[in-house]
Protein backbone atom coordinates (compact mmCIF):
# COMPACT_ATOMS: atom_id res chain seq x y z
CA UNK A 1 0.00 0.00 0.00
CA UNK A 2 1.36 3.46 -0.72
CA UNK A 3 0.41 6.52 1.56
CA UNK A 4 -0.18 9.87 0.72
CA UNK A 5 2.82 12.24 0.84
CA UNK A 6 2.66 13.76 4.08
CA UNK A 7 2.07 18.29 3.95
CA UNK A 8 4.83 20.15 3.98
CA UNK A 9 3.83 23.17 6.06
CA UNK A 10 7.40 23.98 6.94
CA UNK A 11 6.83 25.98 3.61
CA UNK A 12 4.18 28.54 5.84
CA UNK A 13 4.90 28.05 8.83
CA UNK A 14 6.91 31.76 9.36
CA UNK A 15 3.80 33.33 7.28
CA UNK A 16 0.79 30.88 8.67
CA UNK A 17 0.21 33.70 11.74
CA UNK A 18 0.06 36.67 9.62
CA UNK A 19 -1.97 34.55 7.05
CA UNK A 20 -4.49 33.92 9.69
CA UNK A 21 -4.70 37.89 10.96
CA UNK A 22 -5.10 39.04 7.49
CA UNK A 23 -8.05 36.45 6.60
CA UNK A 24 -9.70 36.04 9.36
CA UNK A 25 -8.32 38.57 12.29
CA UNK A 26 -8.38 37.79 15.59
CA UNK A 27 -11.39 34.73 15.05
CA UNK A 28 -9.22 31.88 15.07
CA UNK A 29 -7.27 33.00 18.19
CA UNK A 30 -10.44 33.51 20.11
CA UNK A 31 -11.97 30.67 19.34
CA UNK A 32 -8.49 28.60 20.42
CA UNK A 33 -8.76 30.02 23.25
CA UNK A 34 -12.15 30.59 24.04
CA UNK A 35 -12.50 27.62 27.05
CA UNK A 36 -8.93 28.02 27.97
CA UNK A 37 -10.14 29.43 31.44
CA UNK A 38 -12.52 26.84 31.68
CA UNK A 39 -10.75 23.93 31.31
CA UNK A 40 -10.31 21.81 34.95
CA UNK A 41 -6.14 21.49 36.18
CA UNK A 42 -4.74 18.67 33.93
CA UNK A 43 -1.32 17.12 33.86
CA UNK A 44 -0.64 15.69 31.00
CA UNK A 45 -1.53 16.65 27.55
CA UNK A 46 -0.95 15.73 24.20
CA UNK A 47 -1.56 18.87 21.02
CA UNK A 48 -1.46 17.63 17.89
CA UNK A 49 -0.84 19.70 14.87
CA UNK A 50 -0.35 22.62 17.23
CA UNK A 51 1.47 25.12 14.56
CA UNK A 52 3.51 27.70 15.59
CA UNK A 53 2.76 27.23 19.56
CA UNK A 54 0.96 30.24 20.02
CA UNK A 55 -1.83 28.41 22.21
CA UNK A 56 0.65 25.83 24.06
CA UNK A 57 2.25 28.92 25.61
CA UNK A 58 -0.98 30.36 26.94
CA UNK A 59 -2.24 26.69 28.00
CA UNK A 60 0.81 26.27 30.00
CA UNK A 61 1.50 29.76 31.41
CA UNK A 62 -2.01 28.69 32.65
CA UNK A 63 -1.66 25.16 34.15
CA UNK A 64 1.32 25.21 36.07
CA UNK A 65 1.52 21.90 36.23
CA UNK A 66 0.65 20.54 33.28
CA UNK A 67 3.12 19.08 31.29
CA UNK A 68 3.06 18.70 27.47
CA UNK A 69 3.89 16.30 24.14
CA UNK A 70 3.07 18.39 21.14
CA UNK A 71 3.45 16.21 17.99
CA UNK A 72 3.55 18.31 14.46
CA UNK A 73 5.29 17.08 11.44
CA UNK A 74 7.06 19.86 10.73
CA UNK A 75 10.17 20.97 11.64
CA UNK A 76 9.85 24.81 11.69
CA UNK A 77 6.60 24.81 13.23
CA UNK A 78 8.15 22.65 16.19
CA UNK A 79 10.93 25.03 16.01
CA UNK A 80 8.79 28.02 16.16
CA UNK A 81 6.57 26.42 19.19
CA UNK A 82 9.76 25.65 20.92
CA UNK A 83 11.14 29.40 21.06
CA UNK A 84 7.23 30.50 22.34
CA UNK A 85 7.41 28.13 24.94
CA UNK A 86 10.54 28.27 26.06
CA UNK A 87 10.12 29.49 29.67
CA UNK A 88 8.17 26.05 30.25
CA UNK A 89 10.78 23.72 27.81
CA UNK A 90 10.82 21.70 31.48
CA UNK A 91 7.28 20.62 31.35
CA UNK A 92 8.06 20.65 27.03
CA UNK A 93 8.36 17.41 24.80
CA UNK A 94 8.09 17.97 20.93
CA UNK A 95 7.89 15.55 18.24
CA UNK A 96 8.38 15.62 14.83
CA UNK A 97 6.20 12.77 13.11
CA UNK A 98 2.85 12.21 11.92
CA UNK A 99 -0.06 12.32 14.92
CA UNK A 100 -1.20 9.33 12.68
CA UNK A 101 1.99 7.05 13.82
CA UNK A 102 2.12 7.72 17.42
CA UNK A 103 1.61 5.45 20.43
CA UNK A 104 0.64 8.13 23.12
CA UNK A 105 2.93 7.24 26.22
CA UNK A 106 1.27 7.28 29.28
CA UNK A 107 -2.25 8.67 29.39
CA UNK A 108 -3.02 12.00 28.44
CA UNK A 109 -5.28 13.73 30.48
CA UNK A 110 -5.45 16.29 27.93
CA UNK A 111 -5.98 15.87 24.36
CA UNK A 112 -5.57 19.05 22.15
CA UNK A 113 -6.38 19.70 18.30
CA UNK A 114 -7.02 23.07 17.08
CA UNK A 115 -7.63 23.75 13.16
CA UNK A 116 -5.65 20.25 12.83
CA UNK A 117 -8.57 17.80 12.27
CA UNK A 118 -8.99 19.20 9.29
CA UNK A 119 -5.91 17.95 8.00
CA UNK A 120 -7.50 14.59 8.23
CA UNK A 121 -9.34 12.39 6.02
CA UNK A 122 -12.48 10.45 7.37
CA UNK A 123 -10.77 7.52 7.64
CA UNK A 124 -7.47 9.03 9.14
CA UNK A 125 -9.66 10.61 11.59
CA UNK A 126 -11.71 7.64 12.33
CA UNK A 127 -8.34 5.67 13.31
CA UNK A 128 -7.05 8.42 15.05
CA UNK A 129 -9.59 8.94 17.41
CA UNK A 130 -9.85 5.53 18.39
CA UNK A 131 -5.91 5.38 18.60
CA UNK A 132 -5.90 8.01 21.36
CA UNK A 133 -9.17 6.49 22.89
CA UNK A 134 -7.31 3.39 23.61
CA UNK A 135 -4.66 5.43 25.56
CA UNK A 136 -6.68 7.33 27.46
CA UNK A 137 -8.91 6.65 30.92
CA UNK A 138 -12.47 8.37 31.48
CA UNK A 139 -12.39 11.17 31.85
CA UNK A 140 -9.92 12.76 30.03
CA UNK A 141 -11.01 15.78 27.97
CA UNK A 142 -10.26 16.84 23.86
CA UNK A 143 -10.34 19.87 22.99
CA UNK A 144 -10.65 20.72 19.46
CA UNK A 145 -11.64 23.50 17.09
CA UNK A 146 -12.31 23.65 13.09
CA UNK A 147 -14.40 24.33 10.69
CA UNK A 148 -17.62 23.06 9.99
CA UNK A 149 -20.90 24.41 7.57
CA UNK A 150 -22.95 27.07 9.01
CA UNK A 151 -26.17 26.39 10.59
CA UNK A 152 -28.29 28.44 8.20
CA UNK A 153 -28.82 26.95 5.27
CA UNK A 154 -28.37 29.40 3.10
CA UNK A 155 -24.67 30.16 3.62
CA UNK A 156 -23.77 26.36 3.31
CA UNK A 157 -22.96 27.12 -0.38
CA UNK A 158 -21.02 30.28 0.18
CA UNK A 159 -19.57 28.30 3.29
CA UNK A 160 -18.67 25.11 0.84
CA UNK A 161 -16.84 27.43 -1.69
CA UNK A 162 -14.29 29.27 1.03
CA UNK A 163 -13.65 26.04 2.56
CA UNK A 164 -12.56 24.44 -0.90
CA UNK A 165 -10.60 27.91 -1.49
CA UNK A 166 -8.98 27.11 1.76
CA UNK A 167 -8.23 23.43 0.56
CA UNK A 168 -6.87 24.82 -2.50
CA UNK A 169 -4.41 27.69 -1.10
CA UNK A 170 -3.26 24.60 0.88
CA UNK A 171 -2.90 22.04 -1.59
CA UNK A 172 -0.62 24.80 -3.81
CA UNK A 173 1.15 25.67 -0.77
CA UNK A 174 1.80 22.23 1.13
CA UNK A 175 0.61 19.84 -0.62
CA UNK A 176 -2.30 18.73 1.44
CA UNK A 177 -4.06 16.59 -0.34
CA UNK A 178 -7.36 16.67 1.76
CA UNK A 179 -10.43 18.16 0.23
CA UNK A 180 -13.54 17.83 2.46
CA UNK A 181 -13.61 18.39 5.80
CA UNK A 182 -13.99 15.43 7.90
CA UNK A 183 -16.48 15.11 10.43
CA UNK A 184 -14.86 15.02 13.97
CA UNK A 185 -18.55 14.31 16.09
CA UNK A 186 -19.24 11.18 14.40
CA UNK A 187 -15.51 10.16 15.27
CA UNK A 188 -15.62 11.27 18.61
CA UNK A 189 -18.55 9.71 19.22
CA UNK A 190 -17.75 6.13 17.79
CA UNK A 191 -14.37 6.21 20.03
CA UNK A 192 -15.97 6.78 23.17
CA UNK A 193 -16.30 10.70 23.72
CA UNK A 194 -19.33 12.89 24.51
CA UNK A 195 -19.19 16.41 23.57
CA UNK A 196 -19.96 18.84 26.94
CA UNK A 197 -19.50 22.08 25.54
CA UNK A 198 -19.63 23.61 21.85
CA UNK A 199 -18.78 27.20 21.11
CA UNK A 200 -19.83 28.78 17.92
CA UNK A 201 -18.18 31.58 15.59
CA UNK A 202 -19.93 33.11 12.23
CA UNK A 203 -22.96 30.69 12.30
CA UNK A 204 -20.82 27.53 12.90
CA UNK A 205 -18.38 27.69 10.21
CA UNK A 206 -15.33 27.80 13.13
CA UNK A 207 -16.33 25.88 15.84
CA UNK A 208 -14.75 25.10 19.33
CA UNK A 209 -15.34 22.22 21.58
CA UNK A 210 -15.03 20.11 24.48
CA UNK A 211 -15.20 16.36 24.54
CA UNK A 212 -14.99 14.04 27.51
CA UNK A 213 -13.83 9.94 26.97
CA UNK A 214 -16.82 8.24 29.03
C1 LIG B 1 -3.63 24.13 9.60
S1 LIG B 1 -2.25 24.03 10.69
C2 LIG B 1 -3.01 24.35 12.25
C3 LIG B 1 -2.07 25.01 13.20
C4 LIG B 1 -2.66 25.42 14.55
N1 LIG B 1 -3.08 24.27 15.32
C5 LIG B 1 -3.82 26.36 14.42
O1 LIG B 1 -4.71 26.31 15.28
O2 LIG B 1 -3.85 27.19 13.51
C6 LIG B 1 -1.98 22.30 10.74
C7 LIG B 1 -0.78 21.91 11.58
O3 LIG B 1 -0.77 20.49 11.66
C8 LIG B 1 0.47 19.98 11.23
N2 LIG B 1 0.19 18.67 10.59
C9 LIG B 1 -0.41 18.42 9.41
N3 LIG B 1 -0.57 17.10 9.22
C10 LIG B 1 -0.05 16.50 10.32
C11 LIG B 1 0.04 15.16 10.77
N4 LIG B 1 -0.41 14.15 10.03
N5 LIG B 1 0.59 14.92 11.98
C12 LIG B 1 1.05 15.94 12.76
N6 LIG B 1 0.98 17.22 12.40
C13 LIG B 1 0.44 17.51 11.20
C14 LIG B 1 1.06 21.02 10.30
O4 LIG B 1 2.46 20.94 10.23
C15 LIG B 1 0.57 22.30 10.99
O5 LIG B 1 1.45 22.69 12.01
Amino acid sequence: MTCPPQPDFDRIARLYRWAEYLTLGPLLVRTRNHFLSQLPPRHRALILGDGDGRFLVRLLTRQPHLHALAVDTSATMLQLLCQRCRPYADRLQTLQTSALAITPNGSPDLIITHFFLDCLTQPQLDTLSLNLATHTTPGTLWLLSDFGPPRPRALRLLAALYIRSLYLAFRILTGLRVTHLPNPQTSLQAAGFDRIARHDRLFGLIYTEIWQRR
